[in-house]
Protein backbone atom coordinates (compact mmCIF):
# COMPACT_ATOMS: atom_id res chain seq x y z
CA UNK A 1 0.00 0.00 0.00
CA UNK A 2 1.06 3.43 -0.51
CA UNK A 3 -1.37 5.23 1.72
CA UNK A 4 -3.47 4.12 4.30
CA UNK A 5 -5.97 6.22 6.58
CA UNK A 6 -7.52 5.35 10.12
CA UNK A 7 -10.85 7.36 9.93
CA UNK A 8 -14.22 8.66 9.51
CA UNK A 9 -16.92 8.08 7.39
CA UNK A 10 -19.94 10.33 7.08
CA UNK A 11 -22.26 10.43 4.40
CA UNK A 12 -22.23 14.65 3.46
CA UNK A 13 -26.34 16.21 3.62
CA UNK A 14 -24.87 19.53 1.88
CA UNK A 15 -27.67 22.39 1.27
CA UNK A 16 -26.79 25.16 -0.83
CA UNK A 17 -28.44 28.41 1.10
CA UNK A 18 -27.88 32.03 0.33
CA UNK A 19 -26.27 32.84 3.45
CA UNK A 20 -25.95 30.87 6.57
CA UNK A 21 -29.06 31.14 8.58
CA UNK A 22 -29.40 33.21 11.89
CA UNK A 23 -30.62 31.73 15.02
CA UNK A 24 -34.62 31.05 14.97
CA UNK A 25 -34.10 31.79 11.02
CA UNK A 26 -35.81 29.59 8.25
CA UNK A 27 -34.19 30.15 4.81
CA UNK A 28 -35.02 28.25 1.74
CA UNK A 29 -31.96 26.74 0.16
CA UNK A 30 -31.25 26.70 -3.50
CA UNK A 31 -30.18 22.98 -3.99
CA UNK A 32 -29.35 19.81 -1.82
CA UNK A 33 -27.43 17.16 -2.52
CA UNK A 34 -25.48 13.50 -0.60
CA UNK A 35 -21.87 12.59 -0.78
CA UNK A 36 -19.23 10.72 0.79
CA UNK A 37 -17.50 12.58 3.15
CA UNK A 38 -16.02 12.16 6.35
CA UNK A 39 -12.54 13.46 7.04
CA UNK A 40 -10.38 10.14 6.79
CA UNK A 41 -12.65 8.83 3.47
CA UNK A 42 -12.17 11.84 2.27
CA UNK A 43 -8.42 11.84 2.22
CA UNK A 44 -8.09 8.31 1.27
CA UNK A 45 -10.09 9.05 -1.86
CA UNK A 46 -8.66 12.14 -2.62
CA UNK A 47 -4.84 10.04 -2.64
CA UNK A 48 -6.53 7.28 -4.56
CA UNK A 49 -7.84 9.72 -7.32
CA UNK A 50 -4.53 10.70 -8.08
CA UNK A 51 -3.30 7.50 -8.41
CA UNK A 52 -2.17 5.80 -4.75
CA UNK A 53 -2.79 2.44 -3.96
CA UNK A 54 -4.77 3.01 -0.83
CA UNK A 55 -6.22 1.47 1.61
CA UNK A 56 -8.93 3.17 4.69
CA UNK A 57 -9.10 1.50 8.49
CA UNK A 58 -12.71 2.33 9.61
CA UNK A 59 -16.43 1.66 11.02
CA UNK A 60 -19.68 1.91 9.24
CA UNK A 61 -23.61 1.29 10.36
CA UNK A 62 -24.98 -1.78 8.84
CA UNK A 63 -27.41 0.52 7.45
CA UNK A 64 -27.56 1.86 3.65
CA UNK A 65 -24.78 4.54 3.96
CA UNK A 66 -22.32 1.73 5.70
CA UNK A 67 -22.99 -0.42 2.68
CA UNK A 68 -22.66 2.57 0.37
CA UNK A 69 -19.56 4.05 1.47
CA UNK A 70 -17.73 0.09 1.31
CA UNK A 71 -19.29 0.37 -2.68
CA UNK A 72 -17.79 4.00 -3.06
CA UNK A 73 -14.75 2.65 -1.95
CA UNK A 74 -14.42 0.09 -4.12
CA UNK A 75 -14.97 2.37 -6.97
CA UNK A 76 -11.53 4.44 -6.39
CA UNK A 77 -9.97 0.49 -5.91
CA UNK A 78 -9.68 1.49 -1.97
CA UNK A 79 -8.93 -1.95 -0.08
CA UNK A 80 -11.91 -1.98 2.15
CA UNK A 81 -10.67 -5.64 4.27
CA UNK A 82 -10.54 -3.21 7.71
CA UNK A 83 -13.69 -1.37 7.25
CA UNK A 84 -15.35 -2.70 10.01
CA UNK A 85 -19.80 -2.64 10.29
CA UNK A 86 -21.81 -2.56 13.13
CA UNK A 87 -25.05 -2.30 14.51
CA UNK A 88 -24.32 -0.55 17.42
CA UNK A 89 -24.89 2.89 15.76
CA UNK A 90 -25.91 4.37 12.05
CA UNK A 91 -23.14 5.57 9.96
CA UNK A 92 -22.03 8.81 10.63
CA UNK A 93 -23.55 11.75 8.95
CA UNK A 94 -22.52 15.54 8.61
CA UNK A 95 -25.14 17.72 7.41
CA UNK A 96 -23.52 20.80 6.10
CA UNK A 97 -24.40 24.06 4.76
CA UNK A 98 -22.83 26.01 1.69
CA UNK A 99 -23.58 29.82 1.06
CA UNK A 100 -22.85 31.37 -1.78
CA UNK A 101 -19.26 32.13 -1.23
CA UNK A 102 -18.59 28.98 -0.79
CA UNK A 103 -18.14 28.98 3.02
CA UNK A 104 -19.41 26.29 4.75
CA UNK A 105 -20.99 25.06 8.36
CA UNK A 106 -21.00 21.48 9.27
CA UNK A 107 -22.67 19.54 12.13
CA UNK A 108 -20.89 16.53 12.36
CA UNK A 109 -23.03 13.29 14.07
CA UNK A 110 -20.02 10.77 14.21
CA UNK A 111 -22.11 7.45 14.92
CA UNK A 112 -20.39 4.22 14.22
CA UNK A 113 -16.82 6.22 14.22
CA UNK A 114 -16.86 6.59 17.27
CA UNK A 115 -17.14 2.64 17.85
CA UNK A 116 -13.85 1.65 16.28
CA UNK A 117 -12.05 0.64 18.69
CA UNK A 118 -7.94 0.34 19.11
CA UNK A 119 -8.13 -3.40 19.13
CA UNK A 120 -9.72 -3.07 15.73
CA UNK A 121 -6.90 -0.73 15.12
CA UNK A 122 -4.53 -3.29 15.82
CA UNK A 123 -6.38 -6.08 14.16
CA UNK A 124 -5.12 -3.84 10.56
CA UNK A 125 -1.80 -3.86 11.86
CA UNK A 126 -0.39 -5.81 8.70
CA UNK A 127 -1.82 -3.13 6.42
CA UNK A 128 -0.75 0.05 8.42
CA UNK A 129 2.84 -2.10 8.19
CA UNK A 130 2.60 -2.02 4.69
CA UNK A 131 2.05 1.32 3.92
CA UNK A 132 4.33 4.10 2.81
CA UNK A 133 2.48 6.83 4.74
CA UNK A 134 -0.59 6.50 7.51
CA UNK A 135 -3.28 9.21 7.95
CA UNK A 136 -5.28 10.08 10.90
CA UNK A 137 -7.72 12.81 12.07
CA UNK A 138 -9.94 13.61 15.06
CA UNK A 139 -13.19 12.11 14.15
CA UNK A 140 -12.73 8.97 15.78
CA UNK A 141 -12.05 8.41 19.33
CA UNK A 142 -8.05 9.59 20.73
CA UNK A 143 -8.01 6.24 22.14
CA UNK A 144 -8.05 4.96 17.99
CA UNK A 145 -5.94 7.19 16.59
CA UNK A 146 -3.18 6.84 18.72
CA UNK A 147 -3.38 3.25 18.43
CA UNK A 148 -2.35 3.79 15.07
CA UNK A 149 0.01 6.14 15.37
CA UNK A 150 1.97 3.77 17.40
CA UNK A 151 1.67 1.15 15.42
CA UNK A 152 2.91 3.10 12.36
CA UNK A 153 5.66 4.46 14.10
CA UNK A 154 6.64 0.92 15.57
CA UNK A 155 7.22 -0.17 12.31
CA UNK A 156 8.87 2.93 10.61
CA UNK A 157 5.45 3.98 8.65
CA UNK A 158 5.77 7.98 7.86
CA UNK A 159 2.54 9.24 9.79
CA UNK A 160 0.57 12.39 9.23
CA UNK A 161 -1.84 13.72 11.89
CA UNK A 162 -4.71 16.32 10.75
CA UNK A 163 -5.65 17.59 14.48
CA UNK A 164 -9.16 18.42 12.88
CA UNK A 165 -11.82 18.81 13.92
CA UNK A 166 -10.59 21.15 16.74
CA UNK A 167 -9.97 19.65 20.38
CA UNK A 168 -9.27 21.59 23.63
CA UNK A 169 -6.61 19.09 24.27
CA UNK A 170 -4.38 16.53 22.83
CA UNK A 171 -2.77 13.69 24.89
CA UNK A 172 1.09 15.15 24.42
CA UNK A 173 2.20 11.76 23.32
CA UNK A 174 0.42 12.67 19.88
CA UNK A 175 3.26 14.99 18.79
CA UNK A 176 5.85 13.00 18.72
CA UNK A 177 4.26 9.86 17.17
CA UNK A 178 3.81 12.47 14.36
CA UNK A 179 6.10 13.40 11.43
CA UNK A 180 3.80 15.59 9.65
CA UNK A 181 0.88 17.50 11.96
CA UNK A 182 -1.35 19.79 9.48
CA UNK A 183 -3.50 21.94 11.07
CA UNK A 184 -5.56 24.82 9.72
CA UNK A 185 -5.59 28.41 10.59
CA UNK A 186 -8.12 27.52 13.39
CA UNK A 187 -6.94 24.27 14.19
CA UNK A 188 -3.04 25.63 15.12
CA UNK A 189 -3.99 27.58 18.14
CA UNK A 190 -6.62 28.77 20.81
CA UNK A 191 -6.84 31.88 18.60
CA UNK A 192 -7.21 31.44 15.02
CA UNK A 193 -4.79 32.86 12.70
CA UNK A 194 -4.83 34.39 9.57
CA UNK A 195 -1.81 36.01 8.80
CA UNK A 196 1.35 34.15 7.13
CA UNK A 197 3.78 35.28 10.49
CA UNK A 198 0.99 34.59 13.15
CA UNK A 199 0.80 31.19 11.48
CA UNK A 200 4.31 30.70 11.42
CA UNK A 201 5.16 31.19 15.19
CA UNK A 202 1.37 29.43 16.05
CA UNK A 203 3.18 26.68 14.73
CA UNK A 204 7.08 26.42 15.95
CA UNK A 205 5.80 25.18 19.37
CA UNK A 206 4.87 21.91 18.01
CA UNK A 207 8.95 21.06 16.66
CA UNK A 208 9.26 21.01 20.35
CA UNK A 209 6.51 19.07 21.40
CA UNK A 210 8.01 16.44 18.85
CA UNK A 211 6.29 16.67 15.63
CA UNK A 212 8.74 16.33 12.94
CA UNK A 213 7.48 19.24 10.37
CA UNK A 214 4.44 21.44 11.29
CA UNK A 215 2.22 22.51 8.16
CA UNK A 216 -0.63 25.07 8.98
CA UNK A 217 -3.38 25.40 5.86
CA UNK A 218 -4.55 28.63 5.39
CA UNK A 219 -7.30 28.44 3.02
CA UNK A 220 -6.74 30.77 -0.04
CA UNK A 221 -3.22 31.94 1.46
CA UNK A 222 -1.88 28.44 1.28
CA UNK A 223 0.28 26.93 3.55
CA UNK A 224 2.76 27.67 6.00
CA UNK A 225 5.34 25.01 6.90
CA UNK A 226 8.44 24.18 9.50
CA UNK A 227 10.59 21.68 10.03
CA UNK A 228 13.02 20.24 12.58
CA UNK A 229 16.14 20.41 10.92
CA UNK A 230 15.70 23.90 10.13
CA UNK A 231 13.20 26.04 11.99
CA UNK A 232 12.45 28.76 9.40
CA UNK A 233 9.09 29.43 8.44
CA UNK A 234 8.41 29.09 4.73
CA UNK A 235 5.16 30.18 3.05
CA UNK A 236 3.72 28.30 -0.21
CA UNK A 237 1.43 30.57 -2.15
CA UNK A 238 -1.60 29.02 -4.17
CA UNK A 239 -3.32 30.14 -7.01
CA UNK A 240 -6.24 33.08 -6.18
CA UNK A 241 -9.38 31.42 -7.87
CA UNK A 242 -13.37 31.85 -7.60
CA UNK A 243 -14.68 29.37 -5.21
CA UNK A 244 -17.47 28.01 -4.94
CA UNK A 245 -17.56 24.96 -2.47
CA UNK A 246 -15.01 24.84 0.20
CA UNK A 247 -16.09 21.87 2.10
CA UNK A 248 -13.12 19.17 2.00
CA UNK A 249 -10.69 21.38 0.92
CA UNK A 250 -8.27 20.46 3.38
CA UNK A 251 -9.01 17.05 2.82
CA UNK A 252 -7.82 17.21 -0.57
CA UNK A 253 -4.64 19.07 0.28
CA UNK A 254 -3.71 16.34 3.28
CA UNK A 255 -4.86 12.99 0.54
CA UNK A 256 -2.90 14.72 -1.67
CA UNK A 257 0.23 15.16 0.40
CA UNK A 258 -0.20 11.43 1.34
CA UNK A 259 0.12 10.50 -2.41
CA UNK A 260 3.34 12.96 -3.26
CA UNK A 261 5.13 11.97 0.24
CA UNK A 262 4.43 7.69 -1.00
CA UNK A 263 4.81 8.09 -4.56
CA UNK A 264 6.84 10.89 -4.85
CA UNK A 265 9.16 10.52 -1.76
CA UNK A 266 12.08 11.93 -3.15
CA UNK A 267 10.57 15.54 -3.84
CA UNK A 268 11.47 18.57 -1.64
CA UNK A 269 9.16 18.96 1.17
CA UNK A 270 8.04 22.72 -0.81
CA UNK A 271 7.25 21.14 -4.25
CA UNK A 272 5.12 18.48 -2.32
CA UNK A 273 3.25 21.04 -0.09
CA UNK A 274 3.01 23.31 -3.79
CA UNK A 275 1.79 20.68 -5.91
CA UNK A 276 -1.13 19.66 -3.06
CA UNK A 277 -1.94 23.06 -2.71
CA UNK A 278 -2.56 23.04 -6.60
CA UNK A 279 -5.01 19.94 -5.92
CA UNK A 280 -6.75 21.38 -3.42
CA UNK A 281 -7.44 24.70 -5.69
CA UNK A 282 -9.31 22.39 -8.04
CA UNK A 283 -11.34 20.91 -5.48
CA UNK A 284 -12.60 24.66 -4.46
CA UNK A 285 -13.61 24.85 -7.76
CA UNK A 286 -16.27 22.25 -7.66
CA UNK A 287 -18.98 21.54 -5.44
CA UNK A 288 -19.11 18.82 -2.80
CA UNK A 289 -16.37 17.34 -0.86
CA UNK A 290 -14.80 13.40 -2.70
CA UNK A 291 -16.94 14.52 -5.83
CA UNK A 292 -14.42 17.55 -6.34
CA UNK A 293 -11.13 15.91 -5.74
CA UNK A 294 -9.37 15.68 -9.47
CA UNK A 295 -8.67 12.40 -10.98
CA UNK A 296 -4.67 12.71 -12.05
CA UNK A 297 -5.89 12.72 -15.63
CA UNK A 298 -7.38 16.06 -15.31
CA UNK A 299 -4.54 17.54 -13.99
CA UNK A 300 -1.41 19.14 -15.54
CA UNK A 301 1.07 16.35 -16.16
CA UNK A 302 3.92 18.18 -14.26
CA UNK A 303 2.43 17.33 -11.17
CA UNK A 304 3.47 14.05 -11.71
CA UNK A 305 6.94 14.88 -12.72
CA UNK A 306 9.02 13.39 -10.14
O1 LIG B 1 -13.54 18.06 6.16
C1 LIG B 1 -14.80 17.96 5.57
C2 LIG B 1 -15.56 16.83 6.16
O2 LIG B 1 -15.78 17.10 7.51
C3 LIG B 1 -16.91 16.60 5.53
O3 LIG B 1 -16.87 15.67 4.49
C4 LIG B 1 -17.76 16.16 6.71
O4 LIG B 1 -18.17 14.83 6.62
C5 LIG B 1 -16.92 16.41 7.94
O5 LIG B 1 -16.49 15.26 8.51
NA1 LIG C 1 -15.26 21.28 -3.27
Amino acid sequence: MDVVVVGSCNVDLISYIPKLPQKGETIHGTKFKMGFGGKGANQCVSSAKLGAKAAMVAKVGKDTYGKGFVEEFQRFKVNTDYIVSTDGASTGVAPCLVDQNGSSAIIIVSGANLLLTPQEIEQAEEVIKSSKVMICQLEVTQEATLAALRIAKKHGVKTIFNPAPKLDSLPEEIYSLCDVFCPNETEVSDTAVTTIEEAGAAAIPYLDKGCFTVIVTLGDKGCVYVTKDDRKVCHVACDKVNAIDTTGAGDSFVGSLAYFMSCHASLPLEEMIRRSCQVATVSVQREGTQTSYPYRNELPPELFLH
